[in-house]
């Protein structure tokens, strides 16, 4: 009876934003794209009538020398930068604090973020203290509580996963808390985007395939969900397509630009998507898995996209019905049980062929009922997941989990 109160009342607030949520003004960054692409960049920052430029990074991408690619660049046409290169993964309030210092010290008035969604989220939020100084991080939390416009922010990612550089969101890390939470503001969308495959080369094949499957989460949980458009809808499936096409070939051999490219693109159709239907359980779960045990965002995902889709199917099955047909599993007059659980198991294989194991290994048994509640806190309202889990539905979901 509580439960299916719950359900009634959450659908209640589901349904209505369906037509609301589409009426949102999201605003789209420019986008530029293609290999060596990143050759735009000291003409982005002119257009975006900047001075002097903070570069948001991590240590990853100095010490291998990829930040070359933008600093050259900037080093010729005699524009202006400082670094700051203290990002974590799961990028911590502390971070924001280190790179704001940097940004006021030396008058910036712009920013660019090179790096994974860890460096993007940060910048974001770099340039949100920056134009809102009085407001700490976590006053920003939630949705729409960034007052000032930022100063403008070019993304230029070098995974192709978050689709951060689409998005309305940045994940923030509390160590104090071992919580991590989404600040979520129209704000926050970069003006320009950079996707320049050459830059993402060198990706690690773990970090490629992880990263990848990110995406197609994020791809995924907006096609299943509620609030999906046309428009989302028809992002995810592209982004899916593409994946399912090259993901595991590009985990096996990354130095193909071409096919590079074409995962960034799927990357960025899927942060279009997902920043405008919101994501689902998965995420939810994963969030928990970073702030508890540092887990990277991808692999959580990966491992537990398979999971909650198992668990939804009943109510997901048109969808991914749809997803299989994209990935070539089928075709669409074939029983959509059928074309369903072929893109659970094809999920699957795709994990178990690219090394990524069926469970998270920092798992504790103890830690299950704080996961469950944070959990179902993160998603009960915003996220529009096609089947409402209970308590004890979200405890025997994490328990699979556990190693
Ligand atoms: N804002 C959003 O919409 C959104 C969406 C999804 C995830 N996220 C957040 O993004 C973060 C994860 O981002 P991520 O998965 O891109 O990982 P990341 O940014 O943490 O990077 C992972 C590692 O890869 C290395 N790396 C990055 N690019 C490289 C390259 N080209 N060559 C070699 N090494 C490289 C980095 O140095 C780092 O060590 C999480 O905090 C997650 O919560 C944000
Ligand atoms: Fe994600």
């Amino acid at each position: 009876m509580g439960f299916s109160l719950k359900t009634l009342f959450l659908r209640c607030i589901h349904y209505p934003s369906k037509f609301i949520y589409p009426l949102i003004p999201v605003p789209v960054p420019d986008l530029i794209s293609g290999p060596g692409s990143i050759t735009n960049l000291p003409e982005s920052v002119r257009s975006q009538r900047i001075d002097k430029v903070l570069i948001v990074t991590d240590k990853g991408l100095t010490s291998i020398g990829l930040a070359d690619k933008i600093t050259g660049p900037l080093n010729e046409e005699k524009i202006p930068y400082c670094i700051f290169d203290g990002v974590q993964p799961n990028p911590s309030i502390q971070n924001i604090e280190d790179g704001l210092s940097i940004y006021q010290d030396n008058n910036c008035n712009g920013i660019i973020a090179f790096g994974g969604g860890s460096p993007m989220d940060c910048a974001k939020m770099i340039g949100a203290r920056a134009s809102n100084p009085g407001k700490p991080v976590r006053k920003m939390q939630g949705k729409f509580r960034v007052w000032r416009s930022l100063p403008p922010l070019i993304a230029v990612p070098t995974t192709a996963g978050t689709g951060s550089e689409a998005t309305v969101a940045a994940v923030v890390s509390d160590p104090d808390t071992h919580e991590k939470f989404a600040v979520v503001d129209l704000k926050l969308v970069p003006k320009v985007a950079i996707l320049d495959a050459e830059l993402m080369l060198g990706l690690p094949p773990h970090v490629t395939s992880t990263t990848g499957m990110d995406a197609l989460t994020h791809a995924v949980e907006s096609y299943v969900g509620l609030m999906s458009t046309p428009f989302t809808r028809k992002n995810s499936l592209d982004a899916t397509k593409i994946i399912m096409e090259n993901l595991e070939q590009v985990f096996q051999d990354g130095s193909n630009p071409e096919k590079r490219d074409q995962l960034a693109l799927a990357s960025y159709y899927a942060g279009l998507a997902f920043t405008r239907t919101w994501v689902g359980y998965v995420h939810a779960i994963a969030h928990n898995m970073g702030g508890l045990y540092g887990v990277p965002h991808g692999l959580a995902n990966a491992i537990i996209l398979p999971y909650v889709l198992d668990a939804s199917i009943e109510q997901a099955k048109n969808q991914l019905a749809d997803l299989a047909v994209v990935s070539g599993l089928g075709q669409a007059n074939y029983c959509k049980d059928v074309l369903a659980r072929k893109f659970i198991d094809k999920i699957k294989l795709m994990n178990k062929k690219m090394g990524i194991p069926s469970f998270i290994k920092e798992l504790k048994e103890e830690d299950i009922p704080l996961i469950v509640k944070r959990a179902l806190a993160e998603s009960n309202i915003d996220y529009p997941v096609p089947r409402i889990m209970n308590k004890q539905e979200m405890t025997e979901l994490v328990n699979q989990l556990l190693p």
